[in-house]
């Protein structure tokens, strides 16, 4: 757990990552707020090694909440750099989740891969290439901003049911052009949004694909999928997985601590690429576990982090660990 972890150029100091979790705190602008650097900044004295940011929308019409952090606009590079700033004084590695909701939108501008609701929503929109061509150009200046932010790491959101994940799953992309039918088809939005942002990521910088490994629904997503789609972006030059699951139509199904590993484990020994493991994952005990057996490379903890910023001090009563300011707090028998 505390063995760092060399991705590219980034030294990231240990195993534990905090996972994108949106927290609804920023105004209609998308701009950071002090929430934001307490927030994150917390997770980073707490020495967490990969904080991800919380999905941030590529577009606005994008956004999942209308709280949402945003990185479509110029203008906000600013207040993403100074987060960036702060987390990584205290040793922290900082990544970015950069996101589009697709049919899971706030709002009524919806656009997705096929005209089809998502239950509770309006009816999206279904792209056009040329409107594809648009979307995916937003990814690449999204990738510029975060690039000028001074992130570590980039995490693209393939997962949840949002746009990216509408375009592979059967359930929710039923075009009959290039970019529907086959597996090869559905992927091409993906590989095309990858593309486009290496075009503006440092290529010594990780790279990061969050992904659904299966949709839990007939006719859906399956792991074999997956698999497929993590050698693509293999070959593409992705550098880490994040494996989380659902999210295309029902809840995610949660069915006990580390119930998404065996994904996150199909994933790295199938395509041969590191992963992180996520979901229900809250013991250090758990985490070596996945660890040792070489199950995963990162274990991301979520809800476990918003309970207690200071878990990895926990796990680790040492002085060169925990910050300078902390040590009268060390426990000295
Ligand atoms: C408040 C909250 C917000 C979340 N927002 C995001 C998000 O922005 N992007 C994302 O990919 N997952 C999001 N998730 C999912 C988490 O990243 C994580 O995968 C999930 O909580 C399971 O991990 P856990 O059991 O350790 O909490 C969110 C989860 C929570 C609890």
């Amino acid at each position: 757990m505390f063995a760092p972890f060399k991705l590219k150029s980034i030294a990231i100091p240990n195993r534990i990552v905090m996972p994108p979790m949106c927290m609804y705190s920023a105004g209609d602008d998308g701009f950071v707020t002090d929430w934001h650097l307490v927030h994150y900044g917390a997770r980073a004295v707490g020495k967490v090694g990969l904080i991800i940011l919380e999905a941030t929308a590529v577009e606005k019409r994008g956004r999942l909440s209308g709280g949402d952090l945003g990185i479509w606009d110029d203008v906000q590079i600013a207040g993403l750099s100074r987060l960036v700033e702060f987390c990584r004084a205290q040793g922290s590695a900082v990544g970015i989740q950069i996101a589009h909701g697709g049919r899971k939108s706030w709002g009524d501008d919806l656009v997705a891969p096929s005209a089809l609701a998502f239950p509770g929503y309006p009816v999206p929109h279904a792209l056009g290439t040329s409107e594809i061509r648009d979307v995916v150009e937003s990814w690449r200046q999204a990738a510029r901003r975060a690039r000028l932010a001074g992130f570590d790491l980039l995490e693209i959101h393939g997962a949840h049911g949002y746009l990216i994940h509408e375009f592979l799953s059967p359930l929710s992309n039923q075009r009959t052009d290039e970019y529907g039918g086959s597996l090869e088809n559905r992927m091409r939005f993906l590989l095309e949004v990858v593309e486009a942002v290496q075009s503006e990521w440092p290529g010594d910088r990780p790279l990061c694909v969050r992904l659904s490994a299966v949709d839990y629904l007939e006719g859906g997503l399956t792991i074999t999928d997956t698999v497929e789609i993590a050698k693509a972006l293999k070959a593409k030059g992705v550098d880490l997985l994040d494996i989380s699951s659902g999210g295309i139509l029902s809840a995610r199904i949660e069915t006990g601590p580390g119930y998404q590993v065996p994904f996150a484990e199909a994933v790295k020994k199938g395509a041969g690429i590191p992963t992180i493991a996520v979901g229900l994952i809250t013991s250090p005990e758990l985490v070596q576990e996945i660890l040792a057996n070489g199950r995963a490379d990162f274990v991301a903890l979520g809800r476990e982090l918003l309970r207690n910023p200071y878990w990895v001090l926990e796990a680790k009563k040492e002085q060169e660990l925990w910050p300078e300011q902390y040590h009268r707090a060390l426990p000295t028998d």
